[in-house]
């Protein structure tokens, strides 16, 4: 199997603690930024569910542990970056296995101190003194909301109302617009991903035949992200036949269908950054002439939006490039009566694509970002990553010809924006349909 095993941290330190100095400069003097990590979920008993650490806490800290807090307060002289964390601790970590520890995260995180967690109610208001203004994720953790409010009445009850943040407001927008423009170092995690992820598709591709279960393509993708160690970035979708229709099926248990698709979306996660993978394919390994059509407009869709990804074009403009090829196709087997502009115009195409054609992707495979400013399409960038999706889901309706019933295609790609041509990150695995029955052929 292709691709090489690579262990090696791609993100550096000095990345971390420069996203925290640029976020510090955002919010200024006299500010301070309080951002939590990810609970663990107990399943039951001492089970958990699969570590994640929030993408926001990993963003500016590389830190993956459980029970810690992120401060910045910028000017402060006794140090700007400071991590509550759990402190070392023999006897929990033969059982839960290493912590990195205060000292850890300063020698190896780049923070000016660390703290224990359980010290943070102690030491919190104290830190507060100095700051008018309090910058963290408003309404994504009520405890965490309300703790702030209780820090911020103490410190004001114990100086008379004259110290402590008089203005608590939302991280979000600055933070996730920092995240939407993607760094060499992001880069490369995201290229890892795509590629990884890439193989994978390319081995259930391999592996495909008659006789199949959803179940098993499913296995053939985890082994290919387990192997190198990166968990899914999602739930995978692994639909067969009709079960394509279902545009967030997740089952990935039924038969496949001998001379029907099957929809594969699917993508891993490397240091934390996703890749999302469409791909359809015959199970038998030759498209039928029907299936064949109706997978060639999506393909022209695909690649006409995919050239709309382009710095200086509105996000909205590759959905639009996609609808229009969908819908010319779609007239010309006479699947959508009239005209192309009418269909577009009164959205009747949406009968058969119910989606829009991509989104933002980073360290969420939905990743932040605003999609519109001032009302209007966002204008994209240089280092942007989104995706491109456009599919066609055509149902067993009485109106529609037999022979194009029950046919379910998405192809999924993700696109960096450049300065020149778009770059995307996930062309190793095929798509044209002489290529992928070349694959399957072997
Ligand atoms: N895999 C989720 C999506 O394509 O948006
Ligand atoms: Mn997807
Ligand atoms: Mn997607």
């Amino acid at each position: 199997m292709p691709g090489e095993i690579v262990t090696t941290v791609m993100i550096r330190p000095e990345e971390f603690s420069r996203r925290r100095q640029r976020l510090m400069a955002e919010v200024g003097e006299h500010s301070m930024v309080v951002l939590a990590a990810a609970p663990e979920r107990p399943r039951n008993g001492d089970t958990f569910y699969p570590y994640r650490q929030d993408s926001d806490f990993l963003y500016l800290t590389g830190f993956n542990e459980p029970e810690a807090m992120l401060v910045l307060l910028p000017g402060r002289e006794a140090g700007e970056q400071i991590l509550f964390c759990r402190e070392r601790d023999p006897d929990r970590e033969r059982w839960d296995g290493p912590r990195l520890g205060l000292d850890g995260a300063r020698e190896q995180l780049g923070f000016d101190d660390a703290f224990p967690i359980t010290d943070l109610d102690d030491i919190l208001p104290g830190l507060m003194e100095g700051c008018s203004r309090l910058h963290h994720l408003v309404g994504k953790d009520a405890g965490l909301d309300q703790r702030i409010i209780g820090w911020r009445n103490r410190l004001r009850a114990e100086s008379k109302g004259e110290k402590g943040p008089g203005e608590i407001v939302s991280l979000e927008h600055l933070l996730h617009e920092q995240r939407l423009i993607k760094s060499r170092d992001e880069r490369r995690c995201m290229a890892r991903a795509a590629r990884i992820s890439a193989d994978a598709m390319t081995r259930a591709m391999q592996v495909c035949k008659r006789g199949m279960n959803e179940a098993e393509l499913t296995a053939e993708l985890f082994h290919e992200y387990q192997r190198h160690g990166c968990p899914p970035a999602y739930l995978p979708i692994v639909a067969g036949g009709t079960n394509a229709l279902v545009l967030h099926y997740i089952a990935n248990n039924q038969p496949l269908p001998d001379d029907g698709l099957v929809l594969i979306d699917a993508g891993c996660e490397f240091e934390g950054y996703a890749a999302d993978i469409s791909r359809t394919f015959p199970v038998n390994g030759r498209f039928s002439a029907p299936q064949r059509e109706i997978y060639n407009i999506v393909l022209a869709a695909q690649y006409a939006a995919i050239d709309e990804v382009r710095p200086g074009r509105p996000f909205q403009a590759f959905h639009d490039a996609a609808v229009r090829v969908l819908v010319e196709g779609l007239v010309e087997l006479g699947l959508l009566p009239g005209d192309v502009d009418t269909n577009i115009e009164q959205g009747l195409f949406r009968r058969f694509y119910m989606h829009k054609t991509g989104h933002w992707l980073g360290l969420d495979v939905h990743d932040v970002g605003d999609y519109r400013i001032d009302e209007q399409s966002r204008v994209l960038e240089k280092n942007m990553v989104l995706t491109v999706e456009p599919g066609l889901y055509i149902g067993d309706d009485d109106d529609i010809p037999a022979h194009f019933r029950n046919i379910g295609i998405r192809i999924e790609d993700d696109v960096r924006v450049t300065e020149g041509e778009p770059e995307v990150l996930t062309e190793r695995v095929v798509k044209a349909p002489d290529d992928i029955e070349q694959v399957m052929r072997g």
